[in-house]
């Protein structure tokens, strides 16, 4: 049985957990990261694209943006498709120069991996049987097995980083937590093709059928979305069948659409809003999709990721060279004002973008018109563009050690 100590044991290597090592190896603080997957697993899994001004100056300030300085893509930019027509929303100009940067999760993730490995601070994947206990007292404990042996550590702090379907939010006692949860009557079939993306910017679409996405990951690779019904099995969308149903979706009355290629990746995600607070339980912090989902409608989950660690390494830096503890207290009040503002701008989009399949024909001339609002308004369109490009942070990068 291997058995010792460390100053933070974080639990999973996600975008929270490999940004939390790396902001605490950069305050000289030692962490230990554990995961479940395989990195193969881990850097291959498609899912966000969109990263809001603040994470990519986060990336920036922690020195792991050399690859998204060479191949993300900024946008200064989106349109919103409605009624068979396309609408601008200067997301630059409406916001003082901010902009958001295409550059695919699993990127960020390969980026961060390599970061970590550099450190040589140790970061085990393939992980069996990961538990935490005795998170109330001075010593949590982290378990897992790893290359054949038993591991017993015992921590100062664990940061659950470990997803929706992790173990550390459940490793909280009953009674602790509320729950706040709104389960949505629909799922996103998404594809990643290879075909030149027909549009420089995302677009938005709102139409009879449902709601459509086209969004990229690079010159060659066009990603899409498009509403399906909940619990949608794959195998019943041949690829011809989802062409069809996506072109019929996003062609505009211009005769815009996107361009059809190879399907090289396709996949089901159901939606959900999800806030489980606090978001602490005596030396356990939950930070990202383990303590809180939105739907992906706003783009917003691996940016609240990014959001909550920095909120966490700040503590954590108080707390190591100064023996302050307020901001540990705080971690939770401080995110969860973050994250509501998150979850209703994504709920929002999500409720303005989407068909209901319970929806009166009220709510559909409700939407039609909230989104004519939307692209005729200049007050509305600010309202979007500050918040799609991120709300300001709580949080200094000067008081988590970086320099801004
Ligand atoms: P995760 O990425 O889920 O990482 C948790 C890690 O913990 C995983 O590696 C997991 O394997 C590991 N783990 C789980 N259980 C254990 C265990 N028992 N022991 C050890 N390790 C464990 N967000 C955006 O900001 N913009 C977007 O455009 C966007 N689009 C999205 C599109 C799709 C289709 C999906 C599915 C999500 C999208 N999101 C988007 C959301 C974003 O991907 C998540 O919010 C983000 O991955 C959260 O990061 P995380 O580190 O908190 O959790
Ligand atoms: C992407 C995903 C989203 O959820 C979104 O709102 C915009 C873009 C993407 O994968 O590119």
């Amino acid at each position: 049985m291997g058995g010792n100590r460390i100053q933070v044991g974080i639990v999973g290597a996600g975008p929270a957990g490999l940004l939390l090592g790396h902001l605490l190896h950069l305050n000289g603080i030692d962490s230990l990261i554990v995961e479940n997957r395989s990195r193969e697993y881990v850097i291959d899994r498609v899912r966000a694209g969109v990263l809001e001004q603040g994470t990519v100056d986060l990336l920036q300030a922690m020195g792991v943006g050399d690859g998204l300085q060479q191949a993300g893509l900024r946008h200064e930019g989106l349109h919103v498709s409605f009624r068979g027509s396309r609408h601008r929303i200067d997301l630059a100009g409406l916001t003082g120069g901010k902009a958001i940067t295409v550059y695919g999760q699993n990127e960020v993730v390969r980026d961060l991996i390599d970061a970590r490995t550099a450190t040589t601070r140790p970061l085990h994947f393939e992980a069996e049987r990961v538990s935490v206990s005795d998170l109330d007292s001075s010593s949590p404990v982290l378990r897992f097995q790893h290359g054949g042996a038993e591991h017993e550590v015992h921590c100062d702090y664990i940061a659950g980083c470990d997803g929706f379907h992790g173990i550390c939010r459940p490793a909280i006692p009953e009674g602790v937590l509320t729950v706040y949860e709104r389960i949505y009557p629909f799922a996103w079939l998404g594809i990643l093709s290879e075909a030149a993306p027909s549009s420089e910017e995302l677009v938005y679409t709102y139409h009879d059928r449902g709601f459509a996405l086209f969004s990229m990951r690079s010159p060659k690779v066009t990603r899409l979305y498009f509403q399906v019904p909940p619990d949608e099995p794959i195998e019943h969308w041949s690829d011809e069948a989802i062409w069809t149903e996506m072109l019929e979706r996003m062609t505009t009355q211009d005769g815009w659409q996107p361009n059809v290629g190879r399907i090289i990746q396709k996949s089901v995600t159901p939606m959900r809003s999800f806030v489980a607070a606090p978001m602490r339980y005596g030396r356990l912090f939950l930070a990202g999709d383990s303590a809180h989902i939105v739907p992906p409608t706003g783009a917003k989950g691996l940016n609240l990721a990014a959001s909550d660690v920095l909120v966490l390494a700040r503590a954590l830096k108080a707390f190591y060279q100064h023996g302050r503890t307020e901001w540990l207290q705080e971690y939770s009040d401080v995110c969860l004002r973050r994250v509501w503002k998150a979850q209703r701008f994504s709920w929002w989009m999500t409720s303005t973008l989407h068909r209901f399949p319970d929806g009166h024909a009220f709510d559909h001339q409700r939407q039609l018109a909230d989104l004519d609002y939307l692209t005729t308004s200049r007050a509305a369109m600010t309202s979007l563009a500050e918040q799609y490009v991120g709300l300001p942070a709580d949080v200094s990068f000067e008081s988590a050690g970086l320099t801004d």
